[in-house]
This record gives structure tokens, sequence and C-alpha cells, in this order.
């Protein structure tokens, strides 16, 4: 297991599209190995293959509160199959946009199909925070980020931010290159 690089905007990357996963091997359990290593030192709830540069249909997650134990969880390929019409709003974040949290609203219940990390076909209803994190998941599969659900005025803000900030840390490690040359 190694604790892998967490891509964050703009990485482009961010918007790619990730290919299923047509054969499950020990390459893709030692992938999902490091999506949790990598989730639960951030901290977060879930990861996306994609959020550490691997554009498969892959991600992990564990929704347990920190006083429980820990219920890690592995979807292949997933597929919401099923949505409720009641929505429910939540505050979300996301590892790969760092300190931003806006409300989202979407389903308050999913039907998610998936194999798990031995292959096996599983299928599942979830509610709560669970919901909101299996749709937030299967998101970054398809390039789609939590601010992409928010107004266009909130998204422009905190893309502008995120270039800026990306622009700064180029220009200083060009700085730092030259002086180390120098
Ligand atoms: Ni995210």
């Amino acid at each position: 297991m190694s604790l892998r690089p967490i891509l964050t905007l703009p990485d482009p990357r961010l918007k790619l599209v990730s290919a299923p996963i047509a054969k499950i091997t020990d390459e893709t359990r030692a992938l999902a190995a490091d999506m949790f290593e990598t989730m639960y030192e951030a901290p977060g709830i879930g990861l996306a293959a994609i959020q550490i540069g691997e554009p498969v249909r892959l991600m992990v997650l564990d929704v347990a509160r920190k006083e429980e134990e820990r219920r890690p969880m592995v979807l292949v390929n997933p597929e919401i199959v099923w949505s409720s019409p009641e929505r429910s709003v939540y505050e979300e974040g996301c590892l790969s946009i760092p300190e931003f949290f806006e409300e989202v609203e979407r389903p308050a219940m999913v039907t998610v199909r998936f194999l798990d990390a031995q292959g096996a076909e599983c299928e599942m209803t979830a509610d709560g925070v669970l919901a909101t994190c299996l749709q937030h998941e299967i998101d970054h599969l398809d390039g789609i980020l939590f601010i992409d659900h928010i107004s266009k005025l909130k998204r422009d803000r905190i893309l502008r931010k995120f270039k800026k900030d990306a622009k700064r840390k180029a220009e200083e490690d060009a700085e730092g290159s030259r002086t180390v040359v120098a």
C-alpha cells in the first residue's frame, strides 16, 4: 500500500470519463488499497480512482463515524439503477477541491449496482450520507465535480481561485529552479 498524491483543481484529468474495468485482478485490489490509504490519511469518506490519476471506474468509501469501526467498501463499475424522486441537501466537500464546501441537492435515495473487489455482483440501496457519497463518487467517474451542481456564479469563483493558485505555484516553482541553477 502506498499513499498517493490527490489531484486537485484545475487538473484537467478530473474532467475525464473513466473506463470500465474489464477484469478485476490483484492490480485492481492493490489500487483500491492505495486509495483507502490515501482516503483515510486525507481524511475523506470517499475517493474515486481518477482522483489519484487512474482513469478507471473504481471507487472506495467508508462513511463510518470516527468513533465507529471502519466500514471500507470497494465499488467497481458502479451504476445508479434507481434514484428516488425525493431529494435531500447535504453540504459537500471534495478532496480534489480542498477547503470548499457548498450545499448540493441530490436524490435522497439511490440503488447502485456494482462489482465488489472479488468481482461478485452486488446491489445496494442507500439513503442519507451514503446515498450522497455514492452519487458524488460516481459523478467523479464521469468527470463531474460537486461544483458542477451549484450555481455558475459560485463555480466560476472557485475555479478562478484554483487557477490563480496554480499559476502562482508554477511561478514560484520556476523561480525556485532558477535559484538552484544559479
Ligand atoms: Ni470528490
